[in-house]
């Protein structure tokens, strides 16, 4: 048996995040070692909401950048920018033809989002989950971690290549591509926001102050969490819903401080919000230190990170085509002709 295949993707929309660490980048490090990894940065994503192409530019490279600053090892993953390989796009048309309008009409990611844009809905973003099923088919991807909000787009993968591409195209027991399973992290995945912790910290939220961003310097990462919600209650613990801040503040002290969760509890069960809140800046500033010391360092030799994405591009690339002209024969496009020399 060979080793499983894993491919995973971030959108370079705005500044990665704790919950994008803890939840995602952290996990996918783990994985790098015993299987066959690609990870990508999803700029085809990003574009299908209204976007700033100059900023978009810029965070592709910044998200390349940390994923390698927080332990993505080149050497071992396969790290390409998903509109370096047009293979996606190709395979995405391919499986449009194939996939029925309706099935898209039902995702929820489309349904909240289309309902803030309203008539600027774009055809791109009713398409989204199409693109990110020929992300994963094209690598014959077993393995896909996300978190549970992407659940529901994992699934429309798998029908696609399942009862669409294997189920109508695919010779009597036979598979043209690959059929996903989801990896889902189990608890502690979650970070909450700063400033309401029944939310998830995200990207998305007008108010920075609700995260702390992975290149947030110290003496910001120190403020945002002297500011964070607290409750007038004393002492920090897991063992009360009413108090999502101290829940969600308590698990990341544990997460980031190397210390069990009852550890932490055990530590933190008597403490005030002022002192507690002290040791877990110290925490988050040391977790992130290595971190931004890296992506300093890649910032400064872009040479480097010029190198590890075109090698990642030329890898991802003869993974992708060969699946691609799989699907194409099996749809009945005539092959391409040769080059003439
Ligand atoms: P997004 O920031 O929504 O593009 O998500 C990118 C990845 O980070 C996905 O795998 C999410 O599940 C994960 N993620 C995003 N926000 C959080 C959070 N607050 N806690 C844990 N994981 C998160
Ligand atoms: N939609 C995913 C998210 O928002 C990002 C993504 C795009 C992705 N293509 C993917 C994740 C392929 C896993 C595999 O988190």
């Amino acid at each position: 048996m060979g080793r499983k295949r894993v491919l995973s993707g971030v959108q370079p929309t705005g500044a990665l995040h704790l919950g994008n660490w803890v939840g995602a980048i952290r996990n996918w490090v783990a994985l790098q070692h015993q299987h066959d990894t690609f990870f990508c940065v999803v700029d085809l994503h990003a574009i299908t909401v209204p976007h700033d192409p100059a900023l978009l530019a810029r965070q592709t490279q910044q998200t390349a950048a940390l994923y390698l600053a927080c332990g993505i090892d080149p050497q071992l993953a396969t790290v390409f920018v998903q509109s370096h390989v047009p293979a996606h796009s190709e395979l995405c048309w391919l499986l449009n033809c194939i996939t029925p309008l309706n099935w898209l009409e039902r995702m929820i990611q489309f349904k909240e989002k289309a309902s803030r844009q309203g008539s600027q809905t774009s055809v791109g973003l009713l398409d989204y989950p199409v693109l990110m099923a020929a992300d994963i088919l094209l690598y014959n991807a077993d393995l896909v971690p996300v978190g549970n909000d992407q659940k529901q787009h994992l699934e429309l993968a798998r029908n696609i290549a399942q009862q669409r591409l294997n189920g109508q195209f695919a010779a009597a027991g036979a598979t043209i591509l690959n059929v996903p399973e989801p990896l889902i992290f189990p608890e502690g995945a979650r970070v909450m926001s700063l400033t309401d912790g029944r939310n998830k910290m995200s990207k998305s939220d007008p108010n920075d102050n609700s995260r702390i961003n992975l290149l947030d310097p110290p003496e910001l990462v120190c403020k945002k969490i002297k500011r964070a919600k607290t409750d007038g209650a004393m002492g920090l613990t897991f063992d009360d819903p009413e108090r999502p801040e101290a829940v969600n503040l308590l698990a990341l002290y544990a997460l980031l401080g190397h210390r069990s969760r009852a550890g932490a509890a055990a530590e933190c069960g008597q403490m005030g919000w002022g002192q507690f809140k002290g040791m877990l800046s110290e925490v988050v500033v040391e977790a992130l230190r290595p971190i931004q010391q890296r992506y300093g360092e890649l910032m400064a030799d872009p040479a480097t990170l010029d190198h590890v994405l075109s090698r990642g591009r030329q890898q991802a690339e003869m993974v992708a085509q060969a699946s691609l002209e799989r699907v194409r024969t099996a749809l009945g496009l005539t092959p391409r002709p040769p080059e003439i020399p």
